[in-house]
């Protein structure tokens, strides 16, 4: 189905069950312990044979020579392999260093051997004897020390976020110097790492040429394309199957050295093989989201109009590697007719660094929405009416370009009405609790939505059941429960009559789940492959399908009726298609809008700061359905204390690598961090959008919450930190004396 005009009406208008808080219906499977994880595939790949990975003890360097005796006459050792016993191997969508490396050494951690054992403890006990001995060369570990000399680079998140290397709209440099009143600030984000729960794992089977990966992947259709291209075989060889993750956040969006090592493991030893990536080897071996420096100008009118806006944004990489697209959203979120954005990207030889949930956004709003706070602060405005008076419903480096649909405006004024805004005391350090200093902060949230082809196959069995199937991936989103709904509301029958299979490589190619574009394109290709299936079920019927009606298990045309398993008599009805786009993403700007409100305490004596009360107010068209959403959004919010407060990568410049590879040194906030959280989802719908009218929600809630904090930390203590995520150590020598 092409979709290319504007959504008119349609049965998902209907709203008997899009729009409701169904409860997850995988819910029941995950609490009882039946979903079945990557490396739990025994019902599919019995007696497996445990793989274990051997990292590179060097950041940067090639090996002189590895000593594997000792490893394969250890006991249960079924294989010891190593990159310098094979040809070598390709590189997957994304990859820039090999998941099997050596003789060369990119980074630490990268895999250069595999063992595969009886059990996983022999395979770990005999990684441990293998001898390398490594030529080290000296690494480039330090942003900073880089920075200045980084070249320009244009890019892309590979799933949503981008800038060319310098982008330029009116005369910037003279806005900014004419401006009455002016900001130049830079700021720093650090490393950060996915910590999602469920590491990386594979369980591989080969059957003579063909390679069965149960893992876990957010986007199948790429993985099954990646091992194809990593191996040199043909992808109609390898199936990929990916029914439950654990959690994803950009980290699974490519395959990665668990998928590879299980695959060459399991053809060497002839069995299935089964590998996980412990906690410490995922944070240097898989991706993390970049560190950036960002420097921002901003410069206004005495009444607060931007007349100049300009985004600089300096990362690093691995050779071949992508910049952190930190500047996209200040293309797009702010009025000014003199604009200036540019990215520049090190070359550095820290582990890969990759998309994270909302890449470019997330990083990008830290800073940006400081800045505006610290703007406010200049011209003596109001954040909120200073981001409310200087609200665009164009595109403003392209005016003859509208949005699609924009409420911010509407975002920030439900926002601070609910939050009790007006309560804020303007001044900072005002307004304590005992020995907490209190105080309120603001950020607007953006992420753009994209359209991205999506297909599902939907049956109608003989039992009046509809099953539908898509490679769709459910990485703890709600996946299953959303598309559940669609085809409850397209097929007219109750959601225990629905069956939905996903992840799994033999079904058609969605979208996939990553760049918050999962929900909105899946459903709409089970959309697509509905109106397929109620044609077919008119034609059997002999009614006229423009008319029909599903409905409470029946099709009705005009004075007729019929159960709909009746339909199927004969055999399944199956219905295959894809939602495809035509240029309505280019006439007009999708994107997403939110406003953050965040209270917070900071301690005068300690400077620790405690998050107190969080709200969301998210404008992403149609909602379609708002318990699942708003555990994503309260999920992403989660995410984005960690960002403000905790998360860190801490970079060793000297050897090269994350220093704190756990989750015990690698923070993330624990229940105890995270006080009463609000969402609120604006009523709207967005019929450029798709024919569910919905726009993605998964990263939206993240995008500003870090820089919210902050601005509520300086309201709190009148201490302004540009440089995250803000530890006591950077309050305290600046905290006023009043313990
Ligand atoms: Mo992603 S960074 O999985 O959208």
């Amino acid at each position: 189905m092409k979709f290319d005009t504007p959504a008119t009406t349609n049965p998902i208008d209907q709203l008997k069950v899009i729009g409701k808080p169904t409860d997850r219906i995988d819910g029941p499977f995950k609490v009882t312990g039946t979903a079945p994880y990557a490396y739990e595939r025994n019902d599919v790949a019995p007696d497996p044979a445990y793989g274990f990975v051997l990292g590179a003890g060097i950041g940067k360097g090639r090996i002189a020579g590895m000593d594997t005796a000792a490893a394969k006459a250890a006991p249960g050792v079924i294989v010891v392999l190593t990159a310098l016993d094979i040809p070598k191997l390709g590189l997957g969508k994304m990859n820039f260093a090999a998941l099997f490396g050596g003789p060369v050494v990119q980074h630490y951690h990268q895999a250069i051997a595999v063992v595969v054992a009886e059990s996983f403890e022999q395979a770990r006990a005999a990684a441990a004897l293998i001898r390398v001995d490594y030529d080290r060369q000296q690494g480039r570990f330090d942003l900073a020390a880089a920075a200045g000399s980084a070249p320009l680079v244009g890019g892309d998140s590979g799933e949503g976020s981008g800038a060319p290397p310098v982008d330029k709209v009116g005369d910037f440099e003279g806005a900014f110097a004419a401006a009455s009143v002016k900001l130049d600030a830079t700021y720093t984000t650090p490393d950060e790492s996915h910590a999602m729960m469920e590491p990386h794992a594979t369980t591989a089977s080969w059957d003579g040429n063909k390679l069965t990966l149960w893992t876990s992947n957010q986007m199948i259709a790429w993985g099954k394309d990646s091992i194809a291209k990593i191996f040199g075989i043909p992808a109609e060889n390898v199936r990929l199957d990916s029914p439950y993750i654990g959690g994803g956040f950009g980290g699974k969006l490519f395959v990665r050295a668990d998928a590879v090592l299980a695959a060459l493991g399991s053809r060497v030893a002839r069995r299935p093989v089964k590998l996980a990536l412990t906690r410490p080897m995922i944070i240097n071996n898989t991706t993390h989201r970049p560190a950036t420096i960002q420097r921002i100008r901003i410069g206004a009118t005495p009444d607060g109009s931007i007349t100049a806006i300009a985004h600089e944004s300096t990362s690093g990489n691995l050779p071949g590697g992508k910049p952190e697209t930190a500047v996209s959203q200040t293309k797009l979120l702010y009025a000014g007719a003199n604009r200036m954005t540019a990215m520049r990207l090190a070359e550095l030889d820290l582990p890969e660094g990759n998309a994270m949930r909302a890449p470019g956004e997330a990083p990008g709003l830290m800073a940006l929405e400081i800045a505006m706070d610290e703007m406010a602060e200049k011209l003596g405005l109001d954040p909120v009416a200073f981001r409310v008076l200087n609200d665009t419903q164009v595109d403003p480096e392209k005016p003859g370009r509208s949005f699609s649909h924009r409420d911010l405006v509407g975002c920030l004024r439900l926002g601070a009405e609910r939050f009790g805004w007006d309560k804020r005391n303007p001044r900072p350090r005002q307004v304590r609790d005992g020995r907490w200093l209190v105080g309120m902060g603001v950020s607007a949230g953006f992420r753009n939505n994209l359209l991205t082809k999506s297909g599902a196959r939907v049956r109608l069995g003989r039992d009046g059941r509809v099953t539908v199937e898509t490679d769709m991936t459910d990485i703890g989103t709600g996946s299953y429960t959303i598309i559940g709904q669609t085809a409850v509301e397209m097929m007219g029958v109750p959601l225990d009559r629905i069956v939905v299979r996903l992840g799994d490589s033999d079904f058609p190619a969605s979208a996939g789940s990553g760049g918050q574009w999962g929900a909105n394109n899946s459903t709409s290709g089970v959309y697509a492959a509905c109106v397929k299936l109620r044609d077919a079920v008119a034609e059997k019927l002999g009614f006229d399908a423009a008319d029909a009606i599903f409905a409470d298990g029946e099709v009705r045309s005009g004075d007729q009726s019929a159960p709909l398993a009746q339909a199927a008599r004969a055999g399944d009805l199956v219905a295959e298609d894809a939602i495809e786009y035509g240029n309505l993403a280019k006439t007009h700007q999708q994107s997403t809008f939110a406003a953050h409100f965040v209270e917070v305490a900071v301690d005068s004596a300690t400077a620790e700061t405690r998050v107190r009360r969080m709200l969301a107010v998210c404008a992403a068209g149609r909602i379609l359905n708002p318990k699942s959403a708003r555990s994503q959004v309260i999920g992403a919010m989660t995410m984005g204390v960690g960002g403000a407060l905790m998360e860190e990568l801490a970079v060793d410049k000297r050897h090269g690598f994350f220093v704190n590879h756990d989750l015990a040194t690698y923070e993330v906030p624990v229940h105890a961090d995270i006080p009463h959280q609000d969402v609120i989802f604006m009523d709207e719908t967005d019929p450029m959008s798709s024919p569910m009218k919905a726009k993605g929600v998964g990263e939206l809630g993240l995008c500003g919450v870090g820089a919210a904090i902050a601005n509520a930390i300086t309201n709190a203590t009148g201490i302004r930190v540009r440089d995250y995520p803000i530890t006591l150590d950077k309050l305290l020598e600046h905290m006023p004396d009043t313990v």
